[in-house]
């Protein structure tokens, strides 16, 4: 999700205008990948390294995240929808801490789509966690493989991502989920976050169902299956 500080100064208005215009597309998007039968949703909310901006916008957004989970966990709840944090839960303040372990224990019972928040989140970290993990729970070198090591990230349990949106203009990874991204299509576009809304999401998921897929195959093999 990105372009809310651009989007808000091209109106002339503060940074943290453009986050709140953010939260409501994000209640947009959610919704609308809910009523499409989407069962896994990924918002990449707050990196490792969004605590470099200004003190003032970090407080901002965390205070709009709060208020974002006040609204939407009891909401969450009665569509059947999942909460999950990827990232570091324990590095963020006491009250996000506790609201977020709240809604994802609240939520923990609900199937019909998972939301993943990513906050506090780098990708490198994780997977340097993920290795630290598999090591302190014993594995002995010959168990490691590409599927164990999923078991030991944020997302265990989860598919891959099919498709990556990153909007605004922007065309890079930033340290978003490195190891689970291999094989997601990726789709750029110049809309800024606070206007992705209905018609943009479904003109990104238009995009993705003409792509081709391999996964390293070539076209014949695929067409032979
Ligand atoms: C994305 O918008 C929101 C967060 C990273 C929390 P930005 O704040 O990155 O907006 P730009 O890139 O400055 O326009
Ligand atoms: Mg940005």
């Amino acid at each position: 999700m990105d372009g809310n500080g651009r989007w808000a100064q091209a109106r002339g208005l503060a940074r943290v205008e453009g986050h709140k215009a953010g939260a409501e597309a994000v209640r947009t998007v959610v919704t609308e990948c809910r009523k499409l039968g989407i069962p896994h949703l990924t918002l990449y909310a707050f990196s490792s390294e969004n605590w470099n901006r200004p003190k003032a916008e970090v407080s901002a957004l965390f205070s709009l995240l709060l208020e974002f989970l006040g609204k939407e966990i009891p909401r969450m709840e009665r569509e059947d929808i999942r909460l999950v944090v990827l990232g570091d839960v324990d590095g963020l303040p006491l009250p996000q801490r506790t609201a977020l372990r709240h809604g994802m224990s609240r939520t923990a019972h609900c199937r019909s789509m998972t939301l993943n928040l990513a906050l506090n989140y780098g990708g490198r970290a994780e997977i340097v966690r993920a290795a630290r993990r598999m090591a302190e729970a014993g594995l002995a070198p010959g168990d490691y493989s590409e599927e164990r090591f999923a078991d030991y990230l944020y997302t265990a349990g989860q598919p891959d991502p099919d498709l990556l949106v990153r909007t605004s203009g922007e065309q890079r990874l930033s340290n978003y989920l490195l190891f689970q991204c291999a094989y997601s299509e990726f789709y750029f576009t110049p809309v800024a976050w606070p206007d992705f809304g209905v018609e943009a999401l479904h003109e990104a998921l238009r995009a993705f169902t003409g792509r081709s897929r391999r996964f390293g195959k070539t076209q014949e093999q695929i067409d032979a299956c």
